[in-house]
């Protein structure tokens, strides 16, 4: 993840600064006392490449890239749509209803898991997996948190469960059959770039590709579906033995299928 320190807005209160304390503890980063320093100049004072910024409502990681925050994103949209009857192509993809219970291997900045949550509901339930320890915070915090959005979005996201942990280890530590559906999102093996919406993600995000282990490993802990997210005409979906899912014709993403009732 970079060598990072974790500090807090100019003006903190009490109650931030020592949450600021207590994440450089759990995380293993360095506190620093914010004082008047622009970004760059903590960098370069503390030899830091990544920033974890405590602000009073909400987390955020100062990169060269940006600054990675949570928010809802398209999660928003897609809800709204799904409200009104129209059709989503990952949940089409997972096959889920009311009730299942959903892996989601990759939660970068959540949106995805959002709406799983959405679909599946209380009587359900989303884990969300993030290998790297300050996007998981980032956005674990900004799940149970964020307020700013109306009730149906807000029950969804407080509902997700997020592990800071590598699919690959997790799912070995899973019975049989223990989810309707494993998801996977990897960093594309070519960036789309206009997808901005990742793009303050990309110096902390993992990009190792999948292995075929690791969908072994998703095939057995799935009782019904593996579903992964990449390009169109990725190789990707061929090479882990994905079938590609109907819809999107004019899409750049397609989602791939295992289904195991086949
Ligand atoms: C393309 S993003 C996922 C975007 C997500 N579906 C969303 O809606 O925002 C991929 C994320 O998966 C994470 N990741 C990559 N390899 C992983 C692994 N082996 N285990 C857990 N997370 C992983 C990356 O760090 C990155 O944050």
């Amino acid at each position: 993840m970079g060598n990072f320190i974790v500090t807090t807005i100019r003006k903190p209160n009490a109650a931030t600064e020592n949450l600021a304390m207590e994440l450089a503890e759990k995380l293993g980063g360095r506190f620093v006392i914010r004082e008047d320093f622009s970004f760059d100049a903590l960098r370069k004072i503390h030899g830091a490449e990544n920033i974890l910024l405590v602000k009073k409502n909400s987390l955020s990681v100062v990169t060269v890239e940006g600054e990675l925050f949570f928010h809802p994103n398209t999660a928003h949209l897609r809800i709204k749509n799904l409200r009104g009857g129209e059709g989503d192509r990952l949940i089409d993809a997972l096959k889920i209803s009311t009730g299942s219970k959903v892996l989601d291997c990759t939660l970068g900045l959540g949106s995805d898991a959002i709406v799983e949550s959405f679909i599946a509901g209380a009587a359900g339930k989303v884990i969300a997996l993030e290998i790297n320890p300050l996007i998981a915070e980032v956005v674990s915090y900004g799940l149970k948190n964020f307020s700013d959005d109306s009730p149906h979005i807000l029950e969804a996201m407080r509902r997700v469960e997020v592990v800071n942990a590598d699919c690959k280890d997790f799912l070995k530590t899973c019975a049989d059959k223990s989810f309707d559906a494993v998801y996977f999102d990897p960093m594309f093996r070519r960036p789309i770039q206009k997808s901005s919406g990742l793009n303050p993600i990309r110096p902390l995000a993992d990009s190792k590709p999948l292995t075929p282990e690791i969908i072994r490993e998703a095939c057995r802990v799935a009782k019904f579906r593996v579903v992964m997210k990449e390009h169109s005409g990725s190789k990707e979906f061929e090479r882990l033995g994905f079938k590609i899912a109907g819809g999107g014709k004019y899409s750049s993403i397609a989602f791939g299928v295992i289904d195991l009732a086949d």
